[in-house]
């Protein structure tokens, strides 16, 4: 069986578009691979956290896995900074990557553009992601399209180290969903929702209420058009609208397209809308249910004990091929 993992940062209450262009997609991918799902507060720290909102966000990420669809019977779910081998292996990784490769990174660049404060753990982040896919074996890492240059570097990296030292690491795949590999920002359409923004009208959060998720849909920015069409270029705006009520509803955007033909974008966003409402209701609901039980806790301790064990048998094989420690007389 082959092997998935992939990372979310506990940084903030997950958005609509972290749930259609991540969870939902694991929650499909776990009957037919071996699955990691991990909760990377290792590169949440990265930037200045508050330590019992990040404490928050954790357990709150972990619920939203579960609530997702998750099922840890079947998927080990958990904490980055429970399974040491990530940041033992990243500083391996820190080893073999190159300080220009890093620094040309996007992600990088835009968290550290105008900021005199930018820790160092910022630029070596990638290496930390390698460790985390390499880890597993991994063959496939289902994420956005705004990690597909990260994933790059992961490739490179683990050449390099198989090329230099041993062949022991495969090579991973990024997965990029079709539709809804980004969902854009309800304010401006131009820029990807973000659960980051400071502007709360931008993104719908996975615990919106349903009151306030249909105000935030009413109030994204259109056009003046008038006219419900799939047009990125010209009409962003619909075009993300469109795309978010497909994924919701699993209708296509053609069949959309003709469904609201001739009625204005009242109807179009109440539709919208609507469709959002019923796919996060359910799992509000079943996060209401784990937030505080001690039955998340046992979930995080399984998987934790899973992942680790598969891990470190990774980090002997890598220590091992860099000459690091010793061997037994
Ligand atoms: P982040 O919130 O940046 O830590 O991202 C967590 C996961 O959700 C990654 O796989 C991202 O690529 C994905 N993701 C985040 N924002 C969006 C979005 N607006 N549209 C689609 N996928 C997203
Ligand atoms: N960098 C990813 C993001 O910001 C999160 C992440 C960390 C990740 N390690 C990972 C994603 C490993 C996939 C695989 O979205």
């Amino acid at each position: 069986m082959k092997t998935i993992f992939s990372g979310i940062q506990p940084s903030g209450i997950l958005t609509l578009g972290n749930y259609l262009g991540a969870l939902q997609q694991f929650a499909k991918l776990q009957n037919d691979y071996e699955c990691y799902f991990c909760i990377v507060d290792e590169h949440a720290i990265t930037v200045p956290q508050d330590r019992l909102k990040l404490r928050h966000n954790i357990r709150s990420l972990a619920a939203l896995y579960i609530a997702s669809g998750i099922d840890p019977e079947k998927s080990a779910l958990f904490i980055q900074s429970e399974v040491p081998a990530h940041t033992q292996l990243g500083w391996m990784m820190q080893s073999i990557s190159y300080m220009g490769e890093l620094e040309r990174m996007t992600q990088f660049k835009d968290k550290s553009a105008g900021k005199n404060a930018v820790s160092s753990a910022l630029l070596t982040y990638p290496d930390l992601m390698a460790a985390d896919i390499l880890l597993y074996g991994t063959d496939l890492v289902p994420v956005g399209e705004d990690q597909t240059q990260h994933l790059e570097l992961t490739r490179n990296l683990a050449q390099r180290f198989n090329n230099k030292f041993n062949d022991i690491f495969t090579i991973p795949t990024a997965s990029i969903p079709k539709v809804g590999a980004r969902i854009m920002s309800l304010q401006e359409p131009t820029k990807k929702m973000s659960k980051s923004d400071e502007n709360d009208k931008a993104f719908i959060s996975m615990l919106d209420e349903p009151k306030k998720i249909e105000k935030k849909i009413k109030s994204a920015v259109t056009d003046s058009e008038g006219v419900v069409k799939f047009d990125k270029e010209n009409k962003p705006g619909v075009s993300n609208l469109l795309t978010i009520q497909s994924v919701c509803t699993g209708e296509s955007i053609e069949m959309l397209e003709s469904k609201y033909a001739g009625s204005g974008y009242g109807d179009f966003k109440q539709g919208v809308a609507e469709a959002v409402i019923s796919v996060l209701q359910p799992i509000q609901a079943k996060y209401a249910e784990l937030i505080d039980s001690p039955e998340l806790d046992d979930i995080l301790d399984r998987g934790a004990e899973k992942a680790a064990k598969k891990a470190n048998k990774m980090l002997a094989k890598a220590k091992k091929a860099m000459g690091l420690g010793r061997v037994r007389k």
